[in-house]
C-alpha cells in the first residue's frame, strides 16, 4: 500500500475515532455533571474564594450567583455545598445513606486504622460500631429516661450558677465563662459522677475546652495530605504527630484517675451511676474511654454555652421579647427555683429560644460529610468521596423561606408546629438524618433552664450603659458559630433567690 492510499484510509478513520471518543466523553460528562460553582485556581483550587473566616457567609454568597447545590475544589478534592430546603433535605434525608460519612484525614486512616472510629463524630461510616455507639450514647445517657433520672443534678448545677452569681451582684459578668462551668459540670456529673471545674477555674476539667479547641482546630485545618493524597505516605505538617499527642497525653491524662477510681469502685459490684461506670461495665477499656470522653466535652459544653450567651445577648437587645419572657417566667414559676417539669408552661421562651437558634446556629454548616458513593442529587453527581456540607445558616436567613428573616421574631414559632427534631429541612439547628446530633433534648433542657432561672431571680443589665440596640452581634466561626464581642452582663437580684 503506498503512502497516498495509507492517508486516505487513516484521515476517515481517525476522524471517526475522535467522533466518537467525542460523543462518549459528552454523554460522560453529562453523567458526571457536577453542580455549578465558581471556577477553581490551578493546584488550590477555591480555597482563597472561601476564605479562612465564615466560610458559611462565602457559601451564601456563591449559592445566591451559582445556586442551592454547588460545587468547589479544595486542592483536588470535591467540595459540595447545599442551601435550601430541598437541597437539604435530598442531602440528609433522600441520600442520607450515601452521604452519611465522616471526612476523617487520611493520615489518622493509614496509621490509626481503628482509632478514630471509637467516637461518633470521628466515625468514618455508619457501620455496626458507630451503630453500637450511638446506641450506647442514647439509651446510657441521653434517652428520655436517663434525662429524667438526672434531672435533678441539672437543676442542681443551674441553682449553684445562680447562687454563685448572686454573690457577684453589681459585677460585669462574662456570661459564657459561668454558663460553660454549669454545662462542664453537668457532663461531668452525668459521665463521671463529679465536678469539673469550679466557679474559679480550678479543678481537673480547667483546661479542657482549651485542649479541645486546639485539637478541633488542627483537625480542622485542611491537610496538604488531604487535599493531595498522594502525599498520605508522610505526615509532612506533623499533623499526625500532634494530634495522637493531645488525644493520648494531654487530654486522656485529664481523667485517667478518675476512670481508674471508678475502675476501682465498679469493680464486680452494683448497677452504673454513670456513663462512665456504663461504658467500664461494657468491657471498654481506658483506650476506648478517651475519646468518647473527648467527644462529649467538645459536643456539649461549647456548644450549650455559647448558644445560652446568644440567647441572652438577643434577649437583651429585644426588651419587648424580654418582658414577654420575663412575664411568663414570674406567672407560671411559683417557688424561687425552676424545675425541668415547668418548662413545658413556658412556650414563649422556647419560642426565643428557637428563634436564637435559627440565627446563630452553633454549627452553620452542621459537620461535614462524606460521599461513601457516587450519587444523583438535584440532577447532578455528587462523586464518592466528596465532602458534603449543608448550609443552615444561609437557610435560616434566606427571605424565601422566613418572613423579616433577620430580625428576632419568636412569635413566628408560636402555634406553628416547627420543631428542630430534624424533620424541617427550612431549620435545622441539630442537622438531620442518621448523623443528626443526638444531644438535642439534652441541650434543649439545659439551656432553656439556665435561662428561665437566670430570669427568675436577676434583672439583667448591660455595663457601661451601652445602649442594648448598639450591641455588637458579629458573629465569628471557630470550632463552632461564636459571638465575636464576649456579652458582658451585671446581675442584680430581684429578691427571688433562696439565700
Ligand atoms: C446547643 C447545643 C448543640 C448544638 C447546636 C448541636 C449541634 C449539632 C450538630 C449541628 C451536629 C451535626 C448534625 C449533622 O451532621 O446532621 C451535632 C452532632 C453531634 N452532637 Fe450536637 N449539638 C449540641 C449539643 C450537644 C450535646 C449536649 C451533646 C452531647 C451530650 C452533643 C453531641 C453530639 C454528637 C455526639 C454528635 C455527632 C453525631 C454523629 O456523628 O453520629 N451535642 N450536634
Amino acid at each position: 500500500m503506498n503512502l497516498g492510499t495509507m492517508f486516505t484510509l487513516l484521515v476517515p478513520l481517525l476522524a471517526i475515532f475522535f467522533f466518537f471518543r467525542m460523543i462518549i466523553k459528552r454523554s460522560s460528562s453529562k453523567e458526571h455533571k457536577l453542580p455549578p460553582g465558581p471556577r477553581p485556581w490551578p493546584i488550590v483550587g477555591n480555597m482563597f474564594q472561601i476564605g479562612r473566616k465564615n466560610p458559611h457567609i462565602s457559601f451564601t454568597k456563591m449559592s445566591h450567583l451559582y445556586g442551592p447545590l454547588i460545587s468547589l475544589r479544595i486542592g483536588q478534592r470535591i467540595l459540595i455545598v447545599g442551601s435550601t430546603p430541598d437541597a437539604a433535605s435530598e442531602i440528609l434525608k433522600t441520600h442520607d445513606h450515601a452521604l452519611s460519612g465522616r471526612d476523617v484525614s487520611i493520615l489518622l486512616r493509614n496509621k490509626e486504622p481503628t482509632f478514630h472510629n471509637m467516637n461518633l463524630v470521628f466515625t468514618s461510616q455508619c457501620d455496626d460500631g458507630w451503630r453500637y455507639l450511638r446506641n450506647i450514647y442514647k439509651t446510657d445517657l441521653l434517652s428520655g429516661t436517663a434525662l429524667e433520672s438526672r434531672a435533678n443534678i441539672r437543676e442542681n448545677k443551674v441553682m449553684e450558677m445562680v447562687k454563685y452569681l448572686a454573690t457577684k451582684e453589681g459585677e460585669d459578668i462574662v456570661i459564657k465563662d459561668v454558663v460553660f462551668v454549669t454545662a462542664m459540670n453537668i457532663l461531668g456529673n452525668a459521665s463521671l459522677s463529679m465536678d469539673l471545674v469550679d466557679y474559679e477555674g480550678n479543678g481537673i476539667g480547667s483546661g479542657i475546652m482549651d485542649t479541645v479547641r486546639r485539637l478541633v482546630m488542627i483537625v480542622a485545618k485542611p491537610q496538604l495530605a488531604d487535599m493531595f493524597p498522594i502525599l498520605s505516605r508522610w505526615d509532612l505538617e506533623g499533623w499526625y504527630k500532634q494530634v495522637m499527642h493531645i488525644i493520648e497525653h494531654e487530654l486522656g491524662a485529664i481523667w485517667v484517675d478518675s476512670i481508674q477510681r471508678k475502675r476501682n469502685e465498679t469493680n464486680g459490684s452494683s448497677s452504673p451511676k454513670d456513663f462512665v461506670d456504663s461504658l467500664i461495665a461494657k468491657g471498654f477499656t481506658n483506650r476506648q474511654i478517651n475519646p468518647l470522653m473527648e467527644e462529649l466535652f467538645a459536643a456539649g459544653t461549647e456548644t450549650t454555652s455559647l448558644t445560652i450567651e446568644w440567647f441572652i445577648a438577643e434577649l437583651l437587645k429585644n426588651q419587648e421579647a424580654m418582658q414577654k419572657a420575663r412575664d411568663e417566667v414570674m406567672k407560671q414559676i411559683h417557688g424561687n427555683e425552676v424545675n425541668e417539669s415547668d418548662l413545658v408552661r413556658l412556650p414563649y421562651l422556647e419560642a426565643c429560644f428557637k428563634e436564637t437558634i435559627r440565627l446563630h446556629p452553633a454549627g452553620p454548616l452542621l459537620i461535614p460529610r462524606k460521599a461513601m458513593q457516587t450519587c444523583n442529587v438535584m440532577g447532578y453527581t455528587i462523586p464518592k468521596d466528596s465532602q458534603v456540607l449543608v448550609n443552615v445558616w444561609a437557610i435560616n436567613r434566606d427571605p424565601k423561606i422566613w418572613d423579616d428573616p433577620l430580625r428576632f421574631k419568636p412569635e413566628r414559632f408560636i402555634g406553628s408546629g416547627l420543631s428542630y427534631k430534624g424533620n424541617d429541612f427550612g431549620y435545622l439547628p441539630f442537622g438531620s438524618g442518621r448523623r443528626m446530633c443526638p444531644g438535642e433534648t439534652m441541650a434543649s433542657k439545659v439551656i432553656l433552664l439556665t435561662v428561665a432561672s437566670l430570669i427568675l431571680n436577676f434583672d439583667w443589665l448591660i455595663p457601661n450603659n451601652i445602649n442594648p440596640m448598639e450591641m455588637n452581634m458579629d458573629e465569628e466561626m471557630d470550632i463552632a458559630m461564636y459571638k465575636k464581642e464576649p456579652l458582658h452582663v451585671i446581675f442584680k437580684l430581684n429578691g427571688h433567690i433562696a439565700k
